[in-house]
């Protein structure tokens, strides 16, 4: 018997799950998904709801689609857990790409300033599922993508009860697919060896159907990067010197570190113009939604693909089942760190390729320490990470301070100070510890 249970359902995103599941159904049988929703979010779970159903008879499966707001009954003996919520909705969301814009920051809900207070918000509320996993299914396995997922990760290994956890992203399978475009092939033939740490990961090894090509593929990466972006990050190019320089794949969201101020004077543009991304995101949920709602659709609409998490089901989906199967391949979580980067503490969290097991990943050492070259930027994120997952615990103000001031997007005391303060205020609401 195999039950998941996805907190966060009527989520925008649910049917690409479900779509991953209905594709893997031979290997994953589910009996039963239950999908969790907060009283405000009933009305767009029960459409979410609908549509997964009619999925699932159009794929003629016996998988049972339950929606609820009881989060309790839904975990209860889940094999899986996987969380995709958002504390406050899209409009919290807006607070934390505007306000640091209001004050010539990048506006990011995973990174800088926006990416703190998301943590500070959502963390306790996973902490208190993972809680609640401890006693209703002690053997499942919570598969986090809530954002920011490294955070995340670092408050569930210093505070969590519950220890089978890990942290998942779609980006690394997305720059797969961006390279895989640049060679027109299939991306299955592709895979990369990946590290660092989530929405900072950076890609080492190219392999095309298990022969090593790096070189010969990055040379080709350097003359049309272009094509390895998502779709929520501007498609600004990448200086071919400095990628030569670099010598590794940086991800899309490291645009915001190495072109900060290009991307700043981009945002702002839009910024001045009424526009930042949860603007255009909660246009693009509206139409989903109405196309949702149509009784004649029985299949993940192709207008899911404007939002940067397209494709995060063939993670999710493959990361499920290589668990559940015990299956022993390389995919590309957010776990503990170990002994494998010696640069960091064993109970640190780093994005890294990993063999999934039925015990859960195993990080695959395919290098020891970062290079020196990266080391430094991770080592600042990694500090900005720990700080926000313990403020946001402890209800810190000095942490969070510290984490706001200490993020390369801000490095300005008296400014972070005040931008802090603004945003605790905008925040208050979901905020009870401060
Ligand atoms: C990427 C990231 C996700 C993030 C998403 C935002 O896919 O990996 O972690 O949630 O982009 O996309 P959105 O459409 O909400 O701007
Ligand atoms: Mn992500
Ligand atoms: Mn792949």
């Amino acid at each position: 018997f195999l039950k998941i249970a996805t907190i966060g359902g009527g989520s925008s995103y649910t049917p690409e799950f479900l779509e991953g599941l209905i594709n893997r159904y031979n290997e994953l049988p589910v009996d039963e998904l239950w999908l969790v929703d907060i009283e405000e979010g009933l009305e767009k779970l029960e459409i979410i709801g609908d549509l997964a159903r009619r999925m699932v008879n159009k794929a003629n499966i016996p998988m049972k689609i339950f929606t609820t707001a009881d989060r309790k009954k839904a975990i209860k003996d889940a094999d899986f857990v996987t969380i995709q919520i958002r504390v406050g909705q899209l409009k919290a969301r807006a607070k934390d790409e505007r306000i640091p814009l209001a004050h010539g920051f990048i506006g990011q809900e995973t990174n800088g300033a926006g990416g703190l207070f998301k943590g500070l918000r959502t963390i306790p509320v996973i902490l208190e599922i993972a809680n609640e996993m401890s006693e209703l299914c002690p053997n499942g396995w919570l598969i986090n993508f809530t954002n920011p997922v490294g955070m995340v990760m670092e408050a569930l290994i210093r505070y969590s009860k519950h220890r089978k956890f890990v942290g998942l992203c779609n980006v690394p399978v997305g720059i797969e697919r961006g390279i895989a475009k640049i060679l027109d092939i299939d991306h299955h033939r592709i895979r990369i060896d990946f590290a660092g740490l989530n929405h900072m990961v950076y890609g080492f090894n190219i392999f095309v159907d298990d022969e090593n090509r790096t070189s010969e593929v990055f040379e080709k990466y350097i003359n049309d990067s272009a094509l390895v972006n998502m779709k929520n990050i501007d498609p600004m190019e990448w200086d071919e010197g400095f990628l030569r320089a670099l010598n590794l794949i940086p991800c899309p969201y490291h645009k915001y570190y190495y072109k900060q101020s290009h991307m700043l004077e981009s945002q702002l543009d839009q910024y001045k113009n009424g526009i930042t991304r949860a603007e255009e995101v909660i246009k693009t949920e509206t139409e989903l939604f109405n196309i949702y709602k149509n009784v004649e659709l029985n299949t993940k609409p192709n207008e899911l693909e404007k939002r940067g998490g397209a494709y995060y089901s063939d993670a999710a989906c493959n990361l499920i089942s290589s668990i559940y199967n015990n299956k022993g391949d390389l995919q590309v979580v957010t776990t503990i760190n170990g002994n494998t980067i010696k640069d960091f503490p064993p109970d640190y969290a780093i994005e890294i390729s990993s063999y999934i097991t039925k015990e859960g990943p195993i990080p695959y050492k395919f290098i020891n320490e970062f290079p020196l070259s990266i080391k430094g930027l991770i080592s600042q994120i990694k500090a900005f990470e720990i700080n926000g997952a313990e403020a946001a615990v402890e209800g810190s103000y000095e942490k969070a301070l510290l984490a706001i001031t200490l993020n390369p997007l801000i490095a300005n005391d008296v400014l972070g100070h005040k931008l802090l303060d603004e945003m605790l205020e905008a925040n208050k609401q979901y905020l009870p510890r401060f």
